[in-house]
């Protein structure tokens, strides 16, 4: 891969007119300085003045479940419930190997869209075995060059409900995952759901490690999961070490309840993931019309100044047919779904797929200030604006100041 040293004429978000982002050969960014109007030499790059950014972050990502469409059984209902259902029976046989080639494939693609740090669950349970979480792994070691990669262990069949789980949760951390997923919502009973909570809590302080919970994915008023989660995680004090995903459930609550939930959820500090196209995809499925959209209240969580991310969550799969791997496409859908159309909620959209995740994976020095990663974007548009409404690709992809695609 191509060292590079300086990316000329570029623009940067926030800033008026252009710039040239020396980089130094550790990977970082040296120095920013006025551009010089000088086009690239063979170690440079000229942005001709495009938008450069950091790299882009798809906070919630299923790297196993990727391109597995053609091979698991057709999800008519469409419903969340029928895709569990058919992938639970598919990754029975399924091998590592297999795994990784599908991984390897989703990875590529999010790198060549801008992509520098993925956080995907990873199935563990009695129908994945460890299968699931070798393949994944053995692709985020082929890949470390091009993208930062966190693993989540995930009981995408319950704790409760499904036994051995919780033990195959722990051996999945072992073996290198790095935070403890959930999925409070689908056990039996909501009694059920609270020990899982509680597992998961109990999980992550053996592990010291952070929580990412898949919660409330669904559209019933009565999955108040969340609120459970939220206060736990007041009461161990795990301020901005536990995300909620999905949280799909806060938006059927009447608006009073949703009042409280949402301070619960700033008062634990708590970063929340929506997935634009999965939950318009899933949800609704058992309204007639009008039709809900199925995400959380991202307009009002935004409000309350809680962290929220967007994530692309699924590429060809069971549980969503499409999906590229682009977060100016999820960006895209997100603007429509929660109308987010105001030029300042544009730039709240861009944020969702930068600086917010980059908090929630608690990355350091990420950003395009002097010392910072030289993780960076290249693209062939002005502004983030620009970059939704025309889903672009970027023009460079660097990865500490390496250049990985094109
Ligand atoms: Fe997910």
């Amino acid at each position: 891969m191509k060292a590079i040293t300086c990316i000329r004429n570029a623009r940067l978000r926030g800033k008026e007119f252009l710039f040239d982002i020396h980089l130094d050969h550790d990977g970082t960014i040296a120095k920013i300085e006025p551009a010089t109007g000088a086009t690239g030499t063979p170690d440079e790059i000229d942005a001709a003045g495009g938008l450069v950014i950091p790299s882009l972050i798809d906070a919630h990502l299923h790297l196993d479940l990727a391109y597995s469409l053609d091979i698991v059984s057709a999800n008519k209902s469409g419903t969340l419930t029928e895709a569990i259902l058919h992938w639970s029976a598919a990754k029975k046989t399924m091998t590592a190997e297999s795994v990784k080639v599908r991984a390897l494939r989703a990875i590529r693609e999010e790198v060549s869209c801008g992509v520098g740090f993925i956080r995907t669950h990873v199935d563990v349970g009695s129908a994945a075995g460890m299968r699931l979480c070798e393949g994944v792994l053995a692709a985020r070691e082929q890949t470390k060059e091009l993208v930062g990669i966190q693993v989540v262990v995930f009981p995408q069949d319950g704790i409760l409900k499904d036994r051995g789980a919780y033990e195959q949760m722990r051996a999945g951390l072992e073996m290198g995952c790095d935070l403890v997923g959930g999925i409070a919502h689908n056990e039996r009973t909501d009694d059920d759901s609270k020990r899982h909570i509680d597992m998961l809590f109990d999980l992550a302080d053996e592990f010291d490690c952070d929580i990412d919970c898949h919660i409330d994915e669904t559209d019933n008023p009565e999955s108040k999961c969340i609120e459970v989660m939220a206060s736990k995680a007041v009461e161990r004090r795990r301020r901005n070490r536990v995300t909620g995903s999905h949280v799909c459930a806060l938006s059927s609550y009447n608006d009073v309840h949703a009042s409280k939930v949402i301070g619960l959820i700033a008062e634990a500090g708590m970063n929340v993931v929506t997935n634009p196209g999965v939950n318009l995809h899933l949800q609704g499925r058992f309204d007639r019309y009008p039709k809900r959209r199925g995400l959380t209240r991202v307009t009002e969580l935004l409000e309350a100044k809680v962290n929220v991310c967007a994530g692309q969550d699924c590429i060809k799969d069971p549980f969503y047919p499409l999906g590229t791997g682009n977060m100016f496409e999820a960006g895209h859908l997100l603007i429509h779904a929660d109308h987010l159309s105001q030029p300042e909620q544009i730039e709240q959209v861009a944020d969702m797929i930068t600086v917010n995740p980059a908090r929630a994976l608690r990355l350091e020095n990420y950003g395009t200030d002097p010392g910072c990663q030289a993780d960076l974007v290249v693209l062939p548009v002005e502004s983030m604006h620009e970059a939704f409404r025309l889903r672009v690709k970027p023009t460079a992809v660097l990865k500490r100041g390496k250049l990985v695609s094109p």
